[in-house]
């Protein structure tokens, strides 16, 4: 059997994308997969676009790949840089041997077959192709729900690689969750560019439901015990929305709102659709409907024209709503953005500004899994981890681990949280 080696970089739809390759080679051409890139006959790296750094690794790895790889293996160059780059892959780098598009997946096994092939088709419509089933974890289940972004944010590359936003008709999302369930995956992670804009254009004839509505059905898949989403947009987050998040017991009381900048004016230039106020409010809506909930946000420091006031405004968000994690960048000038020519920040103040927010943030963050000490919370556990560790997730989110092996994997139980870390809680099983 042949053996598939592929690396995926980036976010969980780029995970998802890696597991619908995989699903499609196996079931189509025998694929087995391997950890060992030198085993391989066939190498893929599905990549990502979204800041500069990881287009640069792109090209020195692949070398080593082309070096180091078993004689007659085939590289392919897969995800948004593939999208973004296209043929240029191909001359910089002419041993790959083709190039698939973020939003071109379903052709793996066409291009595997043609020489130097490049697909990189951004109005590609993949949102009714049934792919072959594979999942990388037995517990948890991804589920696309809609694929591309319409959105214009100016410091985005991901309308240029995934293209336009069409949504998944709501009867296959729902049937793909129930197989997951029927295999013993006990949650769903949704998935999509911007889920809460879902519904707003579908390609077929199909019912025309939004978000709310499919949580609301999703929720009623029995034996199906939680879902989670990322990542929804605050701009969207209506009170509807709201109401649902917070009063249906399927959904985990844990959600992204990638903030960007607290700065109105600096959410204005990057085109969010939303003001400092307005990004509160939900907040606080939020947390009055769903109280416990836990959020997390993604910050970008240094946007062209982002001054020590508009900074300072990032920090009063933080202050005032403590997240519960933060991904937290540097504005990275990215090709074929509006933002890409404007000038840019100094690069030491930029970093003054992210090493100010990661340490502010580590200082909230030690305060509340400080708070977490001696509480107890419902675990459901995915993952085995390293010296007899079992990890797993509360319903708010929190990763906690306990001493135990595989038996306590897929299960639910109640722990007791007795030390904390920055990143992960230890925890005894009560019951
Ligand atoms: N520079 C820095 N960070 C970016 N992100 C997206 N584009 C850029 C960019 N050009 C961040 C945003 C987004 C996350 C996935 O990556 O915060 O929410
Ligand atoms: Fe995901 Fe965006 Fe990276 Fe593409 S560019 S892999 S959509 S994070």
């Amino acid at each position: 059997m042949p053996k598939l080696f592929i690396e995926t970089l980036g976010c969980a739809m780029n995970s998802r994308d890696s597991e619908h390759i995989i699903a499609q080679l196996r079931e189509r051409e025998g694929y087995t997969t391997t950890q060992e890139f030198k085993e391989a006959d066939l190498i893929l790296i599905n990549t990502c676009s979204v800041r500069e750094r990881p287009v640069h690794k792109l090209f020195s790895e692949l070398g080593v790949f082309h070096k180091k790889k078993k004689e007659g293996a085939k590289i392919g160059v897969c995800g948004c840089t593939a999208s973004h780059l296209g043929e240029e892959i191909i001359k910089r780098a002419p041993y790959v041997n083709f190039v698939l598009g973020a939003r071109n997946v379903s052709k793996i096994s066409e291009v595997l077959h043609k020489d130097r092939a490049v697909e990189t088709d951004i109005n590609y419509d993949e949102s009714e192709f049934a792919f072959n089933d594979f999942r990388t974890s037995a517990y948890k289940a991804f589920i696309n729900i809609s694929i591309g972004c319409d959105k214009a944010c100016t410091f985005c590359i991901v309308p240029k690689t995934r293209g336009d936003e069409i949504s998944i008709p709501a009867d296959l999302i729902i049937n793909e969750a129930q197989k997951a369930v029927n295999a013993g995956a006990k949650e769903i992670f949704l998935l999509g560019q911007n889920v809460n804009n879902y519904g707003r254009r579908f390609s077929g004839d199909t019912q025309k439901i939004n978000f709310t509505e499919l949580l609301h059905r999703l929720s009623k898949i029995e034996k199906l015990e939680r879902i989670r989403f990322t990542s929804p947009h605050p701009f969207h987050m209506d009170d509807a929305f709201i109401k649902e998040f917070a009063h249906n017991p399927k959904i985990c009381n844990s959600i992204h709102m990638p903030l960007q900048s607290g700065s109105t004016k600096i959410l204005k230039a990057m085109k969010r659709g939303y003001t400092k106020e307005w990004f509160i409010n939900r907040v606080e809506k939020l947390r009055a409907e769903s109280p416990g909930v836990s959020i997390s946000t993604d910050i970008i420091v240094a946007f062209p024209g982002e001054n020590d006031e508009d900074f300072a405004d990032t920090i009063d968000v933080m202050k005032r709503v403590r997240f519960d994690q933060i991904f937290s960048f540097k504005y990275s000038p990215r090709p074929e953005t509006e933002a890409e020519h404007l000038p840019q920040i100094d690069s030491e103040i930029a970093s003054q500004r992210l090493s100010y927010l990661q340490t502010l943030n580590n200082e909230i963050l030690d305060e509340i899994h400080a708070e977490c000490l001696g509480n107890s919370y419902r675990v459901y556990f995915e993952d085995l981890i390293h010296d007899g560790y079992v990890s797993g997730r509360s319903d708010n989110n929190l990763l906690i681990k306990v001493k135990g092996s595989e038996e306590l994997l897929g299960t639910f139980h109640e722990v007791k949280v007795n030390a904390i870390g920055r990143t992960i809680l230890t925890g005894e099983i009560l019951a």
